[in-house]
């Protein structure tokens, strides 16, 4: 770490305990106290420190009779965060319009300032939502594009994102071209040639999951960006599950148009997201729902969304200052080693497949693994009712299996429980009887 770099993450630390201290005092400098030691410590032994982590999963207030896996859904807040929006939510409902608007909503342009910080653009590029499909739908359809213009995007991108683009496509008559990532794998170079192939003199847009939810892989964005620019194509960037899971800032990806949820990684209130647009293309973009001047160049002009909870909004604070105290990399880094532990150790299972790369570059958090006769739904089924172990069953294209997501609360215990019930699974007669 440069001077630059230290200087910077130590005005982040002690901001975001300063923050936090104001909000509970105590908490915040037990918090210090832990934070304090594990920076002492490398990447590699911080990772796997399970008093540090442990003393992390207190700060939160999760079950103990399930274990939830599936944090690439939803994730839980840390305390701190739940505090600070019912707060703000019992102070709202003294006088909603006038304690939302006019003073809890005073706080907006200092929160997009820390957003702004936390993602590495300006705060001009950064408008605060309520989550990725928002954000996404908005770059998808506020595109200026004419019939036989064409898009690039892939057969894994997010539900969601795959249908905005087909609506598009029948109003518009715009064309798509797809590409099917599960053809190279964890192969970077054969990915970026994929995209390449699919990119032709009329196409416009190449879309890129950065993190793939449906297989936990992390493609190589920036590649794929830098190739497609070169080819005069603007990019859009799906990062609703890399922002806050890896440690990158957006100008990383080479993204053009990003969108991301925050209540996922960020552990930030359920509903809450952004999107970046760079700056010189917020103009052409037009927004979703409503503004009285749509081609203005102010980010803000995004956020005309009607009436929200700004106590959610304005509790996004509180859970950049917690995410900034752990510390991205060092979060990164727990995140992988608590995939890696599970995957390890499920290695001798017989009949199982994962459909992760286990390349440190090319995967985090997520795994997803099935077991030869067994429908994904039948695994769930079973982990949940034999081991109290919530996770998500993924049945799409060529994946057939449970998607694992552990967040930074989760424990070695509770991957040993984990791999406790996917041993179980891998001994008895699949349920369907094949
Ligand atoms: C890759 C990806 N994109 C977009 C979304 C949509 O996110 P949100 O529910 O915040 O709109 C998800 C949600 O799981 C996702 O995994």
């Amino acid at each position: 770490m440069d001077r630059r770099d230290f200087m910077h993450k130590s005005a982040f630390t002690l901001g975001g305990f300063a923050f936090l201290s104001s909000i509970n005092n105590s908490f915040a400098s037990a918090l210090e106290k832990h934070v304090n030691r594990l920076e002492t410590m490398g990447l590699e032994a911080g990772a796997s420190d399970e008093d540090f982590w442990g003393y992390i999963r207190e700060c939160y207030t999760v079950s103990s009779n399930i274990i939830d896996l599936n944090n690439a859904g939803v994730s839980p807040q840390p305390k701190v965060v739940q505090d600070t929006l019912m707060r703000y939510y019992q102070y709202s409902n003294e006088a909603p319009s006038y304690y939302m608007w006019r003073i809890l909503d005073a706080g907006r342009e200092a929160l997009r300032a820390k957003l702004a910080d936390l993602a590495g653009v300006s705060s001009d590029e950064l408008a605060i939502n309520r989550n990725a499909t928002e954000g996404l739908g908005t770059i998808i359809y506020g595109l200026e594009l004419k019939p036989g213009d064409e898009v690039v995007l892939g057969k894994y991108d997010y539900p969601y994102m795959m249908q905005a683009w087909k609506q598009r496509e029948k109003r518009d008559g715009i064309k798509l071209n797809w590409v099917d990532v599960s053809e190279a794998a964890d192969d970077d170079a054969a990915l970026v040639d994929l995209y390449r192939k699919a990119i032709s003199p009329k196409t416009r847009i190449v879309q890129i999951t950065h993190l793939i939810n449906w297989s936990g892989n992390i493609v190589p964005v920036r590649a794929i960006a830098d190739m497609a620019h070169s080819k005069g194509c603007e990019v859009i960037v799906d990062a609703a599950q890399s922002f806050a899971q890896l440690d990158f800032k957006i100008e990383d990806t080479g993204a053009d148009y990003l969108g991301a949820a925050l209540h996922k990684w960020l552990c930030a209130p359920f509903g809450s997201g952004l999107m970046y647009v760079k700056k010189e293309k917020i103009k052409n973009l037009w927004p979703l729902l409503s503004s009285a001047e749509p081609q203005s160049a102010d980010i803000r002009k995004f956020e005309n969304l009607g009436t929200r909870s700004i106590a959610s909004e304005m509790a996004i604070g509180a859970a950049v200052d917690f995410h900034n105290v752990i510390g991205a990399q060092r979060k990164e880094a727990r995140l992988r080693y608590l995939k890696n532990y599970w995957v390890e150790k499920i290695k001798d299972l017989p009949g199982h497949t994962l459909y992760t790369s286990l390349k440190p570059a090319n995967s985090c958090a997520l795994a997803v693994i099935g077991f030869e006769g067994w429908k994904a739904s039948e695994i769930e089924a079973c982990l949940f009712e034999k081991n109290k172990v919530h996770v998500t069953s993924i049945t799409y294209e060529k994946i057939s299996g449970i998607r694992v997501s552990p967040n930074v609360y989760t424990s070695t215990k509770d991957l040993d429980v984990l791999i406790k019930g996917l041993r179980n699974v891998s001994q008895l007669p699949p349920p369907s009887g094949k």
